[in-house]
Parts: C-alpha cells; structure tokens; sequence
C-alpha cells in the first residue's frame, strides 16, 4: 500500500501538534491484560509519533501523559505510570539525543514523585542543546490548574505595582502560562474515540483544529498521524472571517 506520506502537502503542515494519548486500558482489556499493560504497549506509539513528527520537520509535538485528575486513579496503576515515566524518560535519552530532540515538560511537576521529577529533569538537561523538535510531556497537568496559576502570577505583579491592569491582554496572558516558549498548536488530535479535551490546553488550543480517531493509542502508528495530518490539511481555517475572503488572500 502506498503511504500517505505521498498525499501530503509538505509545505502546509503545522509546527505544533499535541495529541491527548487516550485508549491503553482499552486496548489491554481488548488482550485480556490488565490496563498498565496497555500503558507499557503506548510506548512504542510514543516513539513512532515522534520519530514521524521529527521527520516531517514538526516543531513542537506536546503529548498529554498524565492529568492531573488521573491521581483519582487506583493506586497500582497510578505508582506503574510514575515508574513507566522514569523508564521511558532514561531508555528514550540516546535516541532523542541521536535525533536532536529537546525534552520539555508542562504541568505541576514539582509535585511529582521525587524519583519522576528527577528522571524528567535529567531528560530535560541532557537534551536542552537540541533543536530540530521540541517534544513536550504534559505531565501532572490540568488547563484549569495552569489558568489559576498565571491569575495568581499576574496578581502577584500587579500587587507589587509591576503590571497595571489597563495592561493585562491576551499576550500577557499567553506569556504566564506553561506554554509560554511555544506557539499555539494548529491540530490537536485525540485517540480511542472520544471527544472531549479533559482539561488540556483550553487557552492554547482556541483556533486548533480538532481531529478525533477511533484507533487506540497503543495502536497508533505513523499511518495514522499522517491520517490525522491530511484531515488536518483538508479544513479551511477562518480566525473568524469568510471562506470567501481567504480565497482572496
Ligand atoms: C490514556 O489511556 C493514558 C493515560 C490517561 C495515562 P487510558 O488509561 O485513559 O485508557 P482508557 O481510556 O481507560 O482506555
Ligand atoms: C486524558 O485522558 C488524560 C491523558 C491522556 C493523560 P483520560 O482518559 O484521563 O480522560 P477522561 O477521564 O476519559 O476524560
Ligand atoms: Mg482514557
């Protein structure tokens, strides 16, 4: 079968994709596994969305690994994704390195498991000279937990008079928040079938293009990123105004 790769149009591909990880218990029920079974087989999809998104020339790729909510998950599972995060951090290194990828996180990670927190924060030095893509973890993140995080930051400036409020606008916003290194993602992609955000990039992903897949995340491979990619291609992005004066332009 040819690949899809062929179909797409090089020159019009986003610079940040982020894509909400969703379906591993699923896919380990489908086997008769336990879920953390489908946690570990997610890994090799991890690898796969990156490597094709580093080979297309994808500046940024931000995958959501962990909310915030999912502490409210059973202990068991909760403790084998925090060990999963530090083995998959210190295996992945050489080759993010090999491929001049930078590691980046968002979310709360100072409340993170000491041995998670470390593993990441070894990630990140380690790759910080890299620059061909910049893979962000959303781990231990909530949109909710980040939009009251900036409220305060700003507040604590305009308490301490460095910040008016006839200041604050939509940059200094964009500017307090995790994300503040990296341009809005264009596409925003969710597997295993359901469609909502849970939480992720509320503010960031305002005029993203939305593209849901049935496929579960285990089982998601380059095919399908380039699947999601020529949805991506085939909508007409208006920031508000008519389709009719995007042709002009
Ligand atoms: C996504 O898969 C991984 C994480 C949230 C960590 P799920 O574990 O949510 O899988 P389902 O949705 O139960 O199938
Ligand atoms: C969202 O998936 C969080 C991650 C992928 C890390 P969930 O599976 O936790 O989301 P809900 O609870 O079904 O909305
Ligand atoms: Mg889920």
């Amino acid at each position: 079968m040819e690949s899809l790769l062929s179909k797409l149009d090089l020159n019009s591909l986003p610079k940040h994709i982020s894509i909400i990880m969703d379906g591993n218990g699923r896919w380990a029920k489908k086997h008769n596994k336990p879920r953390v079974f489908g946690h570990r087989n997610g890994v090799k999809a991890v690898r796969e969305v990156t490597e094709a998104s580093a080979e297309l020339g994808i500046k940024y790729l931000t995958l959501y690994a962990f909310s915030k909510e999912n502490w409210r998950r059973p202990k068991a599972e909760v403790n084998t994704l925090m060990k999963l995060f530090v083995k998959t951090v210190s295996e992945e290194l050489n080759t993010l390195n090999e491929n001049n990828i930078k590691l980046e996180a968002i979310g709360d990670l100072s409340s993170l498991p000491e041995e998670t927190y470390k593993a990441l924060m070894k990630g990140m030095q380690s790759t910080r000279n890299n620059d061909r893509m910049t893979l962000i973890l959303a781990l231990n993140y909530s949109s909710r937990w980040e939009i009251t995080k900036m409220v305060r930051l700003i507040s604590e400036k305009v308490r301490a008079k460095s910040v008016d409020i006839e200041d604050i606008d939509h940059q200094l916003v964009t500017s307090h928040l995790e994300t503040n290194k990296y341009p809005d993602p264009e596409l925003m992609i969710r597997t295993s079938g359901e469609h909502r955000i849970s939480n992720f990039l509320l503010w960031q992903l305002s005029y993203a293009e939305l593209v849901f897949t049935d496929t579960l995340w285990p089982d998601f491979r380059k095919e399908n990123l380039y699947k999601c990619l020529l949805e991506y291609q085939r909508r007409e992005r208006r920031f508000g105004m008519t389709g009719e004066q995007l042709v002009k332009s």
